[in-house]
């Protein structure tokens, strides 16, 4: 059976989304329908409206979700119908040479659906992150569903599927964050201030938050961060290095990934620190920089797909720090909206007005 559904669709480069009548496939083998309850807006779905992510339009939008299996496919046993699931876009194959070797983590063969979700007219949807949960139902491999307590809000746990996962395994896995460290966080959208919330469950004493927009900043410091930097007023560097005892900080985090903000993170790190990028560039950023600096401060220079994270590991652990009080993930819903407000939604996420606006699907 195909299930007729409404959805968030972005059909060319820099369209406007619109709202469309899908069709979705019931699940085949390996696979997964899972009815959305609650999908966050991220900044990876507005780059797939710009175009800086690839040209497979027209994009199913919408990929921080939660939402219940409705039904699965021959051969699944990680799930059954009824299973609260936050959905993943990691679901590791167990095989290639990162899962042989232990690090299942970097996976380099993840699974998606096998079958594809249409337009009416039958034109295939590329789904964002493998996903496409601006919809009332979606399609998923089953290993991209995770288990998880059903009596907590679905869409403040929700938001875990991505940027806030991101941001939190962004200093904990990748930066290796400990106890007594100084880390500087550039940029205080929803992936810098998960970033700043995993530093301090990490146990981290002095938490620097960066941001030009000075709203972003002084949020950063209500849910976390030690000290913030306007760094349109105060140069990044010079600042975090005033606050690190003249040093620079043992981890910066780049949660906006632009060629300014690598830069900025490169030279505020401590002597052998760490430098995380987890925020997406596009295209045609490139950086220069001085090979023998590279060599002299030593340390690490990471990239962070996914905050590194194992969501069979790290959802079931984030949802009971949330339970237990150490993580406030409500603080990350600034709004609850509608399947039909995310072009308003991108509109108030450019202007800083929101950590994130959460769909809530009705009649889910
Ligand atoms: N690596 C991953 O797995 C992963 C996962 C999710 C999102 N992301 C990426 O993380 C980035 C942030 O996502 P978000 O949802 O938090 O976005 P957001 O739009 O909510 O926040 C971005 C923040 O960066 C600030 N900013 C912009 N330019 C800046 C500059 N030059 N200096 C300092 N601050 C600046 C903005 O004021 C805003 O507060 C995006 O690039 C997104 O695609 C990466
Ligand atoms: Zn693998
Ligand atoms: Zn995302």
């Amino acid at each position: 059976m195909v299930h007729k559904v409404q959805a968030v669709v972005v059909r060319a480069k820099n369209a406007p989304v619109t709202l469309e009548t899908i069709l979705v496939p019931d699940p085949g083998p390996g696979e997964a329908l899972v009815d959305i309850l609650t999908c966050g807006v991220c900044h990876t779905d507005l780059h797939y409206q710009q175009g800086a992510i690839g040209d497979s339009y027209p994009y199913l939008l919408g990929h921080e979700a939660t939402g219940v299996v409705a039904a699965v496919g021959a051969d699944v046993t990680n799930v059954k119908p009824g299973d609260r699931v936050i959905l993943n876009w990691r679901a590791v194959c167990g095989e290639c040479r990162a899962c042989r070797r232990g690090e299942a983590q970097y996976c380099f063969n993840t699974f998606n659906a096998t079958q594809k979700m249409t337009l009416e007219d039958g034109t295939e949807l590329s789904p964002a992150l493998g996903i496409g949960a601006f919809a009332e139902k979606t399609l998923v491999a089953a290993g991209q569903c995770t288990i998880v307590d059903a009596d907590v809000d679905a869409a403040a746990v929700g938001l875990l599927g991505c940027g806030i996962m991101a941001g939190i395994g962004a200093a904990i896995n990748t930066g290796g964050v400990t106890l007594g460290d100084s880390v500087a966080v550039i940029g205080c959208g929803g992936v810098g201030i998960a970033a700043i919330a995993g530093a301090k469950l990490a146990g981290a004493t002095t938490i620097i938050a960066v941001d030009i927009d000075p709203k972003k900043v002084a949020l950063a410091v209500s849910l976390g961060a030690t000290h913030g930097i306007d760094s349109r007023e105060t140069d990044a560097v010079e600042g975090i290095r005033a606050l690190t005892g003249g040093f620079g900080a043992d981890v910066v985090i780049d949660a906006v990934g632009r060629p300014e903000t690598f830069t900025q993170a490169f030279y505020a790190r401590d002597l052998a620190g760490t430098v995380v990028l987890v925020g997406v560039p596009s295209p045609e950023m490139t950086i220069e920089l001085p090979l023998l600096e590279v060599f002299g401060r030593g340390g690490a220079i990471k990239s962070s797909w996914y905050g590194d994270c194992l969501p069979s590991r790290d959802f079931p652990m984030l949802v009971s720090h949330y339970k237990a009080g150490n993580l406030d993930l409500d603080a990350f819903v600034s709004e609850r909206i509608g399947l039909g407000d995310i072009e308003e939604a991108f509109g108030r996420m450019q202007r800083g007005e929101v950590l994130r606006s959460v769909v809530e699907v009705v009649g889910a």
